[in-house]
């Protein structure tokens, strides 16, 4: 597959792209994941541009990133520049930890999986976000197309053909969310698919 895209040179207009691509939608997906959080610290994992932030408003928040072009425009008061394989936090450090988004662009999602648990608190959850292919043969063949012209049409007019080819391939580096998280050693409380065609999907964790 193509190499890991580089957020840096599209951080400044990557929250518009990316309400263009899912229609406004990921605003309120991103709202829904808020929902299972408990009350006390997030760790917003690969938080980016901190498009969660309105979300998280009466949580302590730490966002974490390996870009620091995307975190310079991240609002959130605590910014550590880390990656979800070698978190930065000591064993049992926050109450909840959010991911949208994120894990199609990591190296190592088993290693994420392994430190998502260790800096979790007992009794901590774990929201993960992410888009994904519709389950069903004909669906998941209109969307690989429909976001194949989208993406590369996105990646021509904004100069970063790169960047957008990565995000289309990169939805089908892992395998379907009902497999991968069978990899997640905390105790599943949901997984469900959301948006048009179930291209995306939310997932709710517990350490125990
Ligand atoms: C598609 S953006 C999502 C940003 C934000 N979470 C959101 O909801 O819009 C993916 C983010 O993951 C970050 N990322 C890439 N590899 C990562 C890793 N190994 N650990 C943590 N974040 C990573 C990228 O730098 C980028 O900011």
């Amino acid at each position: 597959m193509n190499e890991p895209a580089n957020f840096s040179n599209i951080h400044k207009f990557y929250d518009f792209i990316n309400s263009l691509v899912t229609l406004g939608f990921d605003k309120s997906w991103r709202k829904e994941a808020s929902k299972y959080l408990i009350p006390g610290s997030v760790l917003d994992l690969g938080s980016g541009t901190g498009a969660s932030y309105r979300d998280l408003m009466s949580f302590d928040v730490t966002a974490l990133d390996p870009d620091t072009q995307m975190l310079s425009l991240n609002k959130f008061n605590k910014k550590v520049v880390g990656k979800s394989e070698d978190l930065p936090f000591s064993d049992n450090s926050f109450d909840n930890i959010l991911c949208c988004f994120v894990l199609r662009n990591v190296e190592n999602v088993q290693r994420s999986f392994n430190e998502v648990e260790r800096v979790l608190k007992p009794g901590g959850k774990f929201v993960l976000l992410d888009m994904t292919r519709p389950k069903n043969t004909l669906l998941k063949q209109i969307h690989k197309i429909g976001t194949y012209l989208v993406l590369h049409l996105i990646g021509i007019f904004t100069l970063n053909l790169s960047e957008y080819r990565f995000l289309y391939f990169s939805l089908d580096k892992l395998p379907a969310p009902e497999i991968l998280i069978e990899d997640i050693t905390l105790e599943p409380k949901f997984l469900k698919r959301i948006g048009l065609f179930g291209f995306v999907y939310l997932g709710l964790f517990e350490k125990s």
